[in-house]
């Protein structure tokens, strides 16, 4: 019988490019996001079986009764990937875009991995996979809310995993830290070593493959995690 995945976050990007990658490898497929337009057309240009959902995650009570449907309507679900997320740089801290940076990237993806992970512990078995940023390791002065964020979707993924393994349960935590992939987020001056978003999903689906508990995407920006780890606070700041 097929597998089955959720993306959250499949309208554009990173999480589009991985619904290209898991129809190729045969998955039925629920994808969600804002966009209702663009998930049907996903849905059309997909050759498998495909279940939409839109879906607003910074509602919280609406996504967790959206997503309980969709597992409803898909039945057992091998993988989630939660992918949605929005990245603000936000020089004059308007704080209407660090709060929507909040409700989405914490509040909004805490509910849908509670959601997987007892989704999996129910059935014994799954796979979550959450795409957290290399911007999870240090703050940042541009946009301090997407950095804490992500921080905290990477810090929460160890907490799920090291439950798992408490537990002895067999559900995999993914944590993938992208650096910079050509979508419509990757914005602003000094951008680098900039990955194609379908590069970037044949990557991470090699991470899903293998259960990777963490990964870099592209590979080469483990160098920059280990730069970014070592780097003293006098050095950050002439960033
Ligand atoms: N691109 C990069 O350089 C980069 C680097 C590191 C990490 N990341 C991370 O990768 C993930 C995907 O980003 P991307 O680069 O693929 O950007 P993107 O093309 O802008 O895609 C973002 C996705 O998130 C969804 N989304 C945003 N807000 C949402 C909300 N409130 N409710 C539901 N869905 C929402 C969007 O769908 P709708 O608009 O249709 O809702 C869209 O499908 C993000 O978590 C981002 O932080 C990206």
């Amino acid at each position: 019988m097929s597998k089955s995945a959720i993306i959250i976050g499949a309208t554009s990007g990173i999480g589009k490019a991985l619904a290209e990658v898991l129809a190729g490898q045969g998955y039925r497929l629920g994808l969600t996001g804002r966009r209702l337009p663009l998930l049907e057309e996903i849905k059309e240009s997909l050759a498998t079986e495909v279940f939409i959902e839109q879906m607003d995650v910074s509602d919280v009570a609406e996504t967790e009764e959206k997503f309980k449907t969709l597992i409803e309507q898909m039945g057992p679900i091998d993988l989630v990937i939660i992918s949605a997320g929005v990245g603000h740089l936000n020089p004059k801290l308007e704080s209407a875009l660090e709060i929507e940076t909040i409700q989405t990237n914490v509040s909004g993806f805490v509910v849908i991995a509670d959601a997987a992970f007892l989704h999996f512990q129910a059935q014994g078995k799954g796979h979550l996979v959450g795409i957290s940023s290399i911007a999870a390791l240090r703050g940042s002065a541009l946009a301090p809310a997407y950095s804490a964020s992500k921080a905290f979707v990477s810090n929460y993924m160890e907490g799920l995993r090291l439950k798992a393994l408490k537990a002895k349960l067999d559900i995999a935590v993914t944590d993938v830290r992208p650096g910079f992939v050509d979508t419509p987020m990757a914005q602003g001056e000094g951008l680098f070593w900039v990955a194609p978003a379908g590069k970037a999903a044949a990557q991470i689906w090699q991470a899903i493959k293998a259960k990777k508990a963490c990964v870099y995407i592209t590979r080469r920006w483990r160098l920059i995690a280990w730069l970014m780890r070592m780097m003293p606070a006098s050095v950050l700041k002439k960033l």
